[in-house]
């Protein structure tokens, strides 16, 4: 087993006059469905099934999987496809292997594919097992790249049937052009990927600088995440709502890096005056949230997360569903964690304690529904909430 090396008229002269796997005449139609299909695709794992499904049909492949580019630079398989049904063995490391690694990048590199083949080139031959090919089988490794970013490969497998390469100029021509197809429709999810991967070390930095103010903050918000996300997840939340609900949970006090620390920590009462500083704290949050492209919704949970169900609330006296979701969540979370740690003008409570007083609250400062849920999740965890929020009180 060993490589025919790079795909050029040279060496598919041979190809061609040998015939190969099939070529339909209709392919240009394969080709405006496919990308239609593509076009139509909005979720990753459907797409990678579309572009390994269409390359096994329109070529008539025995196989068909994609290896896609990571953030670290390596390839890792994303989707295969086989027309008998079977399924594709995912216990073959060596895909992912330092060799099968090399030939990736050696195909991304020179932007042209590569057929690996019984029968010829010799040298290569350390190269098959890296691939786990039977004897009657080739590989052609299409790149996939926009523009000067690598996005993968998409591996083609085909029986060889005794010739010494089975992928014809026509078949080149046509994974080409799917490959192109694929690699467009792929990298609008790597780019959504690294958008998200820059929002989420935006939220870490700022965070950084809640944590640089007041520690305390930090472990609370951490806190906060747990129960909020628990109680989303509860409340069918999608995982995108899911999301922008930890990350306001993570930054919803961020505002209060504009108060003054002898205001937010005083024992004693505050005047007027400082209490609407104070109040200040939901919006100043919010903006600089909102200054994050992307954050707009994170941003508004967190500019009504102070907000009452019955619109006694501040700043903006919302009430009921006018108040997002997330708001409502973290309202009472916060809360909840709130009594159970204790304030410098609050005294920590047992989490029975806290729950009763939610409960007592529910339909003035929270929402009914989700204090519900709330209190159901508190009772299916009870013992392991209690054990954690137990530890606060002091001794
Ligand atoms: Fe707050």
């Amino acid at each position: 087993m060993t490589t025919v090396g790079p795909v050029n008229r040279t060496n598919l002269r041979g190809a061609r006059s040998g015939g190969g796997v099939g070529y339909s005449p209709c392919a240009f139609t394969g080709l405006a469905n496919f990308t239609r299909q593509l076009n139509g695709s909005s979720q990753r794992d459907h797409t990678y099934r579309i572009i390994v499904r269409s390359a096994v049909e329109m070529l008539g492949l025995q196989g068909s999987w994609l290896m896609l580019v990571q953030h670290n630079g390596m390839l890792v398989k994303a989707g295969a496809f086989l027309p008998d049904g079977s399924e594709f063995r995912e216990d073959l490391p060596g895909l992912e292997e330092a060799t099968a690694q090399q030939l990736y990048q050696q195909v991304i590199h020179q932007e042209q594919a590569l057929v690996i083949a019984p029968g010829s080139s010799p040298h290569r031959t350390a190269e098959h097992p890296a691939f786990h090919l039977a004897g009657d089988q080739a590989l052609c490794l299409v790149p996939m790249k926009v523009a000067r970013d690598p996005v993968g490969v998409l591996v083609l497998g085909a029986r060889v049937n005794g010739k010494p390469n089975p992928f014809t100029m026509a078949t080149f021509a046509l994974a080409n052009a799917i490959g192109q197809q694929a690699a467009i429709a792929l990298y609008q999810f790597q780019l959504q990927r690294e958008v998200e991967r820059f929002r989420g070390e935006v939220v870490n930095s700022l965070l950084r600088v809640i944590e640089a103010r007041d520690g305390e903050v930090g472990q609370h918000s951490t806190r906060l995440v747990k129960y909020s996300e628990m109680l989303a997840r509860g409340l069918d939340c999608s995982e995108h709502e899911i999301q922008q609900v930890c990350w306001a949970a993570l930054l919803h006090d961020i505002g209060k890096i504009a108060i003054p620390q002898d205001i937010l920590h005083r024992r004693g009462p505050l005047t007027v005056e400082e209490w609407d500083q104070v109040r200040r704290h939901p919006d100043i949050g919010a903006d600089i949230i909102d200054s994050v492209t992307g954050l707009g919704a994170v941003a508004e949970i967190v500019r009504a997360h102070h907000e009452n169900y019955d619109g006694s609330g501040y700043p903006r006296q919302l009430a009921g569903e006018d108040i997002p979701l997330g708001a409502r969540i973290l309202a009472v979370v916060d809360s909840f964690i709130a009594m159970t740690e204790g304030r410098p003008y609050l005294p920590a409570r047992s989490p029975e304690e806290a729950v009763v007083e939610l409960a007592r609250c529910s339909g003035s400062k929270y929402d009914p529904q989700v204090i519900r849920k709330f209190l159901t999740l508190m009772c299916d965890h009870l013992e392991e909430c209690c054990c954690e929020l137990h530890s606060l009180l002091p001794a």
